[in-house]
C-alpha cells in the first residue's frame, strides 16, 4: 500500500512540556550515539498528542534525535501504526481483518462502520468523531473479532456491542476496553478448566485493561499529565526528570497472600520510596479525560502523592563542554562568515549541527584535521550524542568533502535535497 504524508499539513509541531520531558527522558535510554533508537517511542507519543503524524512532527521528532528527516520520514511511513492523516478527533478505529477475526464477524463489525461512521476506511465521519481502516492481525486472536482504538484492545466484539460502543463514545462515555463479553483475559468462553485458583486476588480487570482504566488515557489526547510515568533506567534519581514520582506501584494489583504486590517483595514494599505532596493530581479523576465519563469504571484506591522535584536538564539539552581528550581549534564564527554545509557529513543532522556550530566547528577541513585526541574531546561534548563522531566516521568523510571530492552520502543529500525545509 502506498503510504505518503497527507496534502494537508500543519506549520508547525510543539510537544507538550510534559510530553517533551517524556520524550527527552526517554532518550536517555539509549546508549550514547544510539539515541536514534528513541525514534518510535517519540514517533508514537506525538501521534497520541495530535492523533496522527503530521511532516512538521517527523521533522520536530527527527531533529530531537539529530536524524536527517529522511530517515525520520521512512519509519513513520514504514509502519502501519503510524497515521499519515488526520483522524476522527474521539476515535480512530482499526478492525482486525485477518482470518480469526474475520471468520468471527470482522466483516460485520467493517458494515459497521461503513454504516455509522464513513463508506471508506481514513475518511473522518460527518460529525469529526471518528475514522476506520482494517488491519491485519493485532495479536488478539482468542479474543476475535477484535478493535484497536490507540493502544487499547476492545475483543469479543458483536456487531450490536459494537454500534452501541460508537454511540457510547459520541455521547462522550469511555466504555472499558477489553473482552466485551465478560471474559476476563482469553480464558476459554467456558471458563478455566485449570490453574483455577490462580485468580484469588485478581483485578477487577485484566492487567492490561486494568492499567487502561487506572491510568485512564483510553481515548484521550495524550498531553503528558495524564500518568506519572517512571524512569528507572535513570538509577536512583528514577522519576525525577520530569518532577514526577516513580508511581507505577499505586497501579499494580493488590498484594497478594505472601504480601508481593506488583512484582515487589514485601521488604521492597516496606523500603521508602519517591512520595510526596498531592500538589501534581490531575483536575480530572483517573479514567477520565476532559468532559468524558468512564463506563463501568471500578472505584479508585487512594494514589500516594507525588513530590514536586525541579526539573532536572535532560541530557539532550546540556551545553556544557566536559573533560576528556585534547580541545581542537575552534573558531568564533565561519570564515567569512560562510559555513561549510556541515549535513553533507553522514549522521550529522540539522540539531548536530547547530550544536557542532555552537563548538567551533563550521568547515570540513576543521573536522578533517581533527586528531584521534581531538575526535575523542568532540565525541565527549557532543550533549546527548556521545561518540557520534566515531561512530559515523566524521574525519574520514570530511577529509574526503574539504577536498572537494563527494561522499557516497553528500551526492546522494544533495541530489534528494532532503534537508529542504
Ligand atoms: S486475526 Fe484478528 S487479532 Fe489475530
Amino acid at each position: 500500500m502506498l503510504r505518503r504524508l497527507h496534502p494537508d499539513q500543519p506549520t508547525s509541531f510543539a510537544f507538550t512540556p510534559d510530553n517533551q520531558v517524556w520524550a527527552e527522558a526517554q532518550i536517555t535510554k539509549y546508549p550514547e550515539g544510539r539515541q536514534a533508537s528513541a525514534i518510535i517511542p517519540l514517533l508514537w507519543r506525538a501521534q497520541e498528542q495530535e492523533g496522527w503524524l503530521s511532516r512538521p512532527a517527523i521533522e520536530h521528532v527527527s531533529d530531537m534525535l539529530g536524524l536527517a528527516y529522511i530517515r525520520g520520514l521512512e519509519v513513520a511511513t514504514f509502519y502501519f501504526m503510524f497515521q499519515l492523516q488526520p483522524v476522527g478527533e474521539v476515535a480512530h478505529f482499526q478492525i482486525c481483518g485477518t482470518t480469526s477475526c474475520m471468520i468471527c464477524g470482522a466483516e460485520d463489525l467493517i458494515a459497521v462502520c461503513k454504516e455509522k461512521i464513513a463508506a471508506k476506511p481514513h475518511e473522518i465521519s460527518a460529525d469529526g468523531k471518528f475514522s476506520w481502516e482494517e488491519v491485519e492481525c493485532l495479536g488478539a486472536c482468542s479474543n476475535a473479532p477484535m478493535a484497536q482504538i490507540g493502544k487499547d484492545y476492545y475483543e469479543d466484539l458483536t456487531t450490536e456491542g459494537f454500534s452501541a460502543m460508537i454511540d457510547d463514545m459520541a455521547a462522550g462515555k469511555v466504555p472499558v476496553p477489553g473482552p466485551q463479553n465478560g471474559r476476563y483475559a482469553s480464558e476459554p468462553l467456558s471458563g478455566l478448566t485449570s490453574l483455577t485458583d490462580h485468580d484469588s486476588g485478581k483485578t477487577q480487570y485484566n492487567a492490561s485493561v486494568q492499567l487502561a482504566v487506572d491510568i485512564g488515557d483510553t481515548l484521550k489526547r495524550i498531553d503528558g499529565t495524564e500518568v506519572p510515568f517512571s524512569a528507572p533506567w535513570q538509577g536512583k534519581d528514577a522519576g525525577k526528570t520530569s518532577g514526577k514520582p516513580a508511581k507505577y506501584d499505586d497501579l499494580m494489583p493488590p498484594a497478594g497472600p505472601d504480601g508481593a504486590q506488583g512484582g515487589r517483595t514485601a521488604a521492597e514494599q516496606a523500603a521508602p520510596r519517591n512520595v510526596g505532596d498531592s500538589s501534581d493530581k490531575k483536575s480530572e479523576a483517573p479514567g477520565e479525560a476532559k468532559g468524558v465519563k468512564a463506563v463501568g469504571k471500578p472505584a479508585q484506591g487512594s494514589v500516594a502523592p507525588a513530590p514536586k522535584t525541579p526539573k532536572a536538564k535532560p541530557a539532550v539539552a546540556e551545553n556544557n563542554a566536559q573533560a576528556g581528550g585534547t580541545k581542537p581549534a575552534m573558531l568564533d564564527a565561519p570564515r567569512g562568515g560562510a559555513a561549510d554545509d556541515l549535513k553533507l557529513i553522514k549522521g550529522i543532522g540539522p540539531k548536530l549541527e547547530k550544536m557542532v556550530n555552537s563548538l567551533g566547528f563550521f568547515h570540513f577541513d576543521q573536522v578533517a584535521n581533527w586528531t584521534a585526541d581531538e575526535l575523542a574531546w568532540v565525541d565527549q561534548n557532543l550533549a546527548g550524542f556521545k561518540g557520534r563522531a566515531t561512530r559515523d566516521a566524521w574525519v574520514d568523510q570530511a577529509k574526503k568533502l574539504a577536498a572537494g571530492e563527494e561522499t557516497e552520502f553528500s551526492s546522494r543529500a544533495k541530489k534528494d535535497d532532503i534537508y529542504k525545509a
